[in-house]
This record gives structure tokens, C-alpha cells and sequence, in this order.
């Protein structure tokens, strides 16, 4: 546990920043390099909890990967290399890795069993076991295959059709790596288009994909070929200084070389709608992933709505918008964002309270959230739930609030942003 009183009212934030690598994308540059003939080499990758548990599950099925500073180097002989476990494999919060990896092994002969922390043993996992199970993957698990503890034996699998009934890219994520080793060719079609990590980065390793509005077509591959792949900066951790920054008087940051992949900046558009002073700069598309920096300032804000398509371009943003919204003029409404209430914590009752007990003017719909700014934040305790982005959007709510915010765990932020406070620290300056 990592109790701490947290007080930054009165100071500012003003600099340039380099944030650490993208989570999704190295998750993603693991997988891939560890199926992929060859040497694969990820730079600039994030060395944080979850991507260190993907890590791990592929030194235990085999892959050699070694870490030569902010890099990998990824040693494999295939997509037909790994070997059977000794032990189950440990995905301990990370969500990406148990979705994702539950593709992988559904792609392998041999038998496998997953499990995962308190956190992840309670988020559903049958949205990617129902899938897999027709394809011919036998999974079975906790309350008849809805939760971990899975166990898993593939091989032999059929290619199919299928349209994603719920927003997760995760999901869409693990049927294209199971696809990967099926027999013909599969479709997926998703309801609203989510990150497309996966699709860009296949195409990197060579895999035939095409992309048609929210159609996906893959067509298995007979080998994926090793690649370099560098990270850029996560906008998802970037999403805090940025959110601060437009919010804390006086306020100027620039990030840089941070992702802008469309599927992901939702935070952009949407702070640009609420009066933020930010400007783009878009340097370069690095493995089919645009990248640039973004600088912005503080200025008056005024609330707005957010819904439908944009919900899955700002999903992990919704925290620290939402208390960004406490500090804009007006209403902001929240909704099509069910997928909230299955995220490492249920986001929308954490956030609700949390911001709630620091005097934000909060409400909870099944969907989402509704914010009456703007509000003068007191200060008090707030609960993180140990979920890693409410964490640090409490300390982020600290710059605001008249009296400290005591946050009763902060250790979860290392889940994504081990250096999160040693970032911000560059940042903040007297005002
Ligand atoms: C992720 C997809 C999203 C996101 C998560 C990372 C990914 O989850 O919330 O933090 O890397 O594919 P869902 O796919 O469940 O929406």
C-alpha cells in the first residue's frame, strides 16, 4: 500500500516532457515479436506492470526476450515455437495481456492455464472465450467460462465471421491472433471502429489484412516476419499533463513524440471542443502509427457531451476528463460509456465517488456521468481502488483543491506509468 496526502494547490505546470512508451503498442510488439521468425526489436518500449506480465508469459512459453535498456530484443522461432508451460502463467491486472494472450494460446496445441489478480478475476472474459470456443478452442473457467482461472487447449482452429458485440478492441484483438493460425480466412465486423493497433502493427510483420470501414478480413499468414518496431509516447499517460495543463492557471506543457493514431486521440478533439488551448504537431508515422507533440496551456473551459463513436477513442481518458469537467462552465454529460463498469475497477462508480468526496458536483447514469461545473474543489479523501488511472487522475485533482487529497493506495500507477510522479515533479513550478 502507498498512502499519501497529496497537495500541489497554488503551483503550475510548465515544460517539456517525453512520456514513456505506449502501453497498447507494447503489448502488442511483444506478442508479435514472440511469434515472429526471427529477431524482433522493440525500442522505447513501456516497462511498466502489465507489459512486464506479457513479458513474462512469453519467456514461459519458451521466447527468449532480453531487455537492453528501453528496448527488447526478441528471439523466436515462430509461430509454431512456443512449448507447454510448466506453471499456469500469471497476467496479474493486466487486461490486455489475459484478452490478447487467451488468442495466442487458442492458437497452440498444448494446454495452458491463466490466471490473474483480484482485479482481473472479476472482469468478463467470455466476450473472448465465446468467440475462441467456435473457432474450436477448448476454454473452460470460473462460473462456466465467463471468469479466470481459464484453462485453455487449441489448435486445429476454423476461421470465422463475426461481429464484436461489445467496443472492445481487446476482443477484436484476440480473435485476429487466434485467426492468425485458423484454417481460411476470418471477418471481423465491429460496432464502432476501436484502437486499431493490432491491424496496423500485423501489417509490419507482413500478415495480409485488409481494412474496410469496420470490416477487418485477415488471411493467415504462413509465418510472420521479425520486425523492428518503435513505440511512441502513450497518449493515455500523456492524457494527464495534458488534461492538468489546459485546467491549472498558467499553465504550459508540451509533450512530445507522443501516438496520434485517429483511434486514440479522442482526448484532442474533445478538450479542443471545450475551449483548450492546444496545438498539434505532427511529425511522422512510425510503423503505420502517426506521431507528434502536443502543446498546451490553460484557459477557460466550458462543459459539453460526449458520446457515441468518440467513447472508444478516449475510453481511459474518461477519468481525468471527467475531473477536468468539475473545472469547465456548464454541463458535461457522459454516456455510451458502459464499458466503464468493467474496466480494472468499475470507472464510473470509482470516479463518482472519488470526485464526489473532494466537493464535485457528480452524478452516476448506467452509462456514464453527468458534471455541473464549475466547482471549487475542497480536498478530502478519495479511495483509488487500486486502479492505476484513478490514482493519478486524484493526484492531478490536488493542483485544484483547497485543502490536500489523501489518496489511500497509489502503488496500481505503476500498472501503466511507473514514473508518473518523477514526470510530474519535471513539470511543476512555483506560480
Ligand atoms: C486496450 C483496449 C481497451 C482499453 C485498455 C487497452 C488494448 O480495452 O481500455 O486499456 O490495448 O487493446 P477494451 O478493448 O476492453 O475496450
Amino acid at each position: 500500500m502507498d498512502k499519501r496526502s497529496l497537495h500541489f494547490n497554488g503551483k503550475t505546470l510548465q515544460g517539456i516532457l517525453t512520456v514513456p512508451g505506449d502501453k497498447s503498442i507494447s503489448h502488442r510488439a511483444i506478442i508479435l515479436g514472440s511469434i515472429a521468425e526471427g529477431t524482433t526489436m522493440v525500442e522505447n518500449f513501456l516497462q511498466s506492470e502489465d507489459c512486464m506480465r506479457t513479458i513474462q508469459a512469453f519467456r514461459n512459453l519458451g521466447v527468449n526476450i532480453v531487455q537492453q535498456g528501453q528496448n527488447l530484443k526478441i528471439s523466436s522461432s515462430g509461430m509454431k515455437g512456443l512449448v507447454e508451460p510448466n506453471s499456469p502463467l500469471y497476467f496479474g491486472n493486466s487486461g490486455t495481456t489475459a484478452r490478447l494472450m487467451l488468442g495466442v494460446l487458442g492458437g497452440q496445441t498444448f494446454h495452458t492455464t491463466v490466471y490473474g489478480d483480484e482485479s482481473l478475476t472479476n472482469r468478463p472474459m467470455d466476450r473472448v472465450a465465446i468467440p475462441l470456443q467456435r473457432m474450436g478452442v477448448s476454454i473452460d473457467g470460473r462460473k462456466n467460462g465467463k471468469y479466470l482461472p481459464f484453462s485453455v487447449r487449441g489448435g486445429d482452429l476454423q476461421a470465422i465471421h463475426y461481429s464484436l458485440p461489445v467496443k472492445s478492441a481487446q476482443v477484436k484483438s484476440a480473435i485476429l491472433l487466434a485467426a492468425l493460425y485458423a484454417n481460411g480466412v476470418t471477418v471481423i465486423r465491429e460496432p464502432v471502429q476501436t484502437r486499431d493497433h493490432t491491424e496496423k502493427m500485423l501489417q509490419s510483420f507482413g500478415v495480409d489484412i485488409k481494412l474496410n470501414n469496420r470490416e477487418i478480413t485477415l488471411t493467415p499468414p504462413e509465418k510472420l516476419h521479425s520486425s523492428t518496431i518503435t513505440v511512441p509516447g502513450d497518449i493515455s499517460s500523456a492524457a494527464f499533463f495534458i488534461a492538468a495543463a489546459a485546467a491549472i492557471p498558467n499553465s504550459n506543457v508540451t509533450i512530445k513524440q507522443v501516438g496520434l493514431n485517429h483511434t486514440r486521440s479522442g482526448i484532442i478533439d474533445i478538450l479542443q471542443q471545450m475551449g483548450a488551448n492546444l496545438e498539434i504537431d505532427y511529425l511522422d508515422t512510425v510503423n503505420h502509427e502517426p506521431v507528434g507533440d502536443v502543446t498546451v496551456s490553460a484557459s477557460s473551459l466550458r462543459g459539453i457531451t460526449i458520446e457515441g463513436d468518440m467513447i472508444p477513442r478516449l475510453i481511459d481518458e474518461l477519468p481525468i476528463i471527467a475531473l477536468l469537467a468539475t473545472q469547465a462552465e456548464g454541463t458535461t454529460i457522459i454516456r455510451d460509456a458502459e464499458e466503464l463498469r468493467v474496466k480494472e475497477t468499475d470507472r464510473i462508480q470509482a470516479v463518482v465517488e472519488g470526485l464526489s468526496s473532494i466537493g464535485a458536483s457528480i452524478t452516476a447514469t448506467d452509462d456514464g456521468m453527468i458534471i455541473e461545473g464549475k466547482t471549487n474543489l475542497i480536498g478530502g479523501q478519495v479511495k483509488s481502488f487500486h486502479d492505476h488511472r484513478i490514482g493519478m487522475m486524484a493526484a492531478i485533482a490536488s493542483f485544484l483543491t483547497d485543502e490536500a487529497v489523501v489518496v489511500d493506495d497509489l502503488s496500481s500507477i505503476a500498472i501503466s506509468y511507473p514514473r508518473f510522479f518523477d514526470d510530474l515533479n519535471q513539470l511543476i513550478k512555483k506560480n
